[in-house]
């Protein structure tokens, strides 16, 4: 037997329908602060990613799904949505127009990780990015967008952020950081010590115990903002105090994407074991020009869906539609036109086999069907169809014209 590759999941129902239940109202609220639909290729070229989400990550060091295609193009399937919406904003020649531009997608992305719970090789998001605003109002507006869609889920959450700095105040800090990582290597792990030249802010985020415990005393990058982006840092705060946000300033803080600068921020949910990390973004004010665009200000993030799905309640289903069955083989033909007839207006089952009435109601049932109409000998004759609405349970007997309207006009 073929089975589905390892850590990527079918989506079954109902599943499936939670998955479209959560993309429906995150899309809603999204669209009321002002963003619409983009939609980018799952393959792009190699060089789109090495360049965004930079050569010294994990996602490009080693978890592309990369491959040379027939053309021999160099190609990657998309482990994030990001470096593809920031090329086709350039490629659109946005940048050049000017103003700002708010989008928001959902869709698979695709990392070569080690599978575990909440971690999966192919997996969807949920993203959402800005371009032409650099006020960091709108990183405050983003965090509260995403509380809000966390909250209609009823998801609980914690918020971490952080300051990345800038180019002003960033190569700086950095240097004083691998002066003192230099002088603490021998106790960091291997992993820690290619990356004190390759990606020393990825230090901090070391996971191993005894790199925590050493990491104690590292220089904190907000000691060494500058003023712009510690007076920035400190307007998010305000503004997400006043909307009671309960969040924490991690110094350690670093994400495992190379674009960012200034504002980073992480959600994480208590209630999903150890891949706890539900949302993640920030600012990337440079990826534009990067990527051969002209400057323009971006933000964004993405939540992990697969994450959150066992954290989703469907509500409950009203039954809905017709299901109509024949317990005589001549009835049926009639009844599949009558299903034709009211698909214009309601979902409609039907029947291909004739059988009994029993089996006909276990069928409507299974269809989740709000009426049973069913045609008989009796009926057949007297060119009527016997209907039971399986919500209040009344049973009635009707021309077939009048089920077409009753049921149709009901929904
Ligand atoms: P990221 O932190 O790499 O950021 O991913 C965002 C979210 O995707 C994570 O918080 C997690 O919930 C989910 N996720 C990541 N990897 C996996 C996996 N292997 N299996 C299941 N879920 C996963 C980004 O991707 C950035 N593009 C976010 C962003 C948008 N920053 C600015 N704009």
């Amino acid at each position: 037997m073929i089975t589905a590759l390892r850590g990527m999941k079918d989506l079954l129902p109902p599943e499936n329908q939670k998955y479209q239940y959560f993309v429906t109202h995150a899309s809603r609220i999204a669209r009321r602060y002002g963003f619409d639909l983009i939609e980018t290729p799952i393959l792009e070229e190699t060089a789109l990613f090495k360049r965004s989400v930079g050569e010294s990550s994990d996602i490009v060091g080693k978890e592309m799904y990369q491959f040379v295609d027939k053309g021999d193009n160099d190609v990657c399937m998309r482990p994030e949505g990001t470096a593809g919406v920031v090329r086709a904003f350039i490629e659109a020649k946005y940048d050049r127009v000017g103003g700002t531009y708010r989008f928001f997608y959902h869709g698979p992305m695709y990392r070569y990780e080690r599978p575990q719970k909440g971690r999966l090789r192919q997996f969807h998001q949920f993203g959402c990015e800005v371009f032409g605003e650099s006020n960091v109002t709108e990183d405050a507006s983003l965090i509260l967008m995403i509380r809000d869609i966390f909250d209609f889920f009823g998801i609980r959450y914690a918020v971490k952020i952080n300051s990345l700095g800038c180019p002003s105040c960033m190569p700086g800090y950095k240097q004083t950081l691998v002066s003192h990582l230099n002088d603490i290597s021998d106790g960091l792990c291997e992993d820690c010590n290619r990356r004190i030249a390759a990606n020393p802010l990825r230090v901090l985020d070391c996971k191993t115990e005894s790199c925590k415990t050493l990491l104690t005393e590292a220089p904190i990058l907000r000691n060494h903002l500058c003023e712009t982006c510690a007076v920035e840092l400190e307007t998010l705060c305000a503004i997400l105090d006043r909307h009671a946000v309960p969040y924490e300033i991690d110094s350690k803080l670093v994400r495992g994407l190379d674009y960012y600068s200034k504002t980073a921020f992480e959600f994480t949910s208590p209630d999903i074991g150890a891949q706890s990390a539900i949302a993640g973004g920030g600012r990337y004010d440079r990826l534009v020009e990067f990527l051969g665009g002209k400057p323009t200000a971006g933000i964004g993030f993405a939540i992990g869906i697969e994450r959150i799905m066992d954290l989703i309640t469907l509500p409950e289903i009203q039954r809905d539609g017709i299901y109509l069955g024949g317990m005589i083989a001549e009835a049926i033909p009639a009844l599949f036109d009558a299903a034709t007839h009211l698909r214009k207006s309601v979902a409609a089952t039907v029947g291909y086999e004739a059988k009994g009435l029993k089996g006909h109601l276990k069928s409507a049932d299974r269809a989740n069907a709000r009426w049973c109409a069913v045609i008989g000998g009796d009926e057949w004759a007297a060119g009527t169809v016997w209907v039971k609405d399986l919500v209040t349970k009344e049973e009635r007997t009707v021309a077939m014209r009048e089920l077409i309207l009753t049921v149709g006009a009901a929904q």
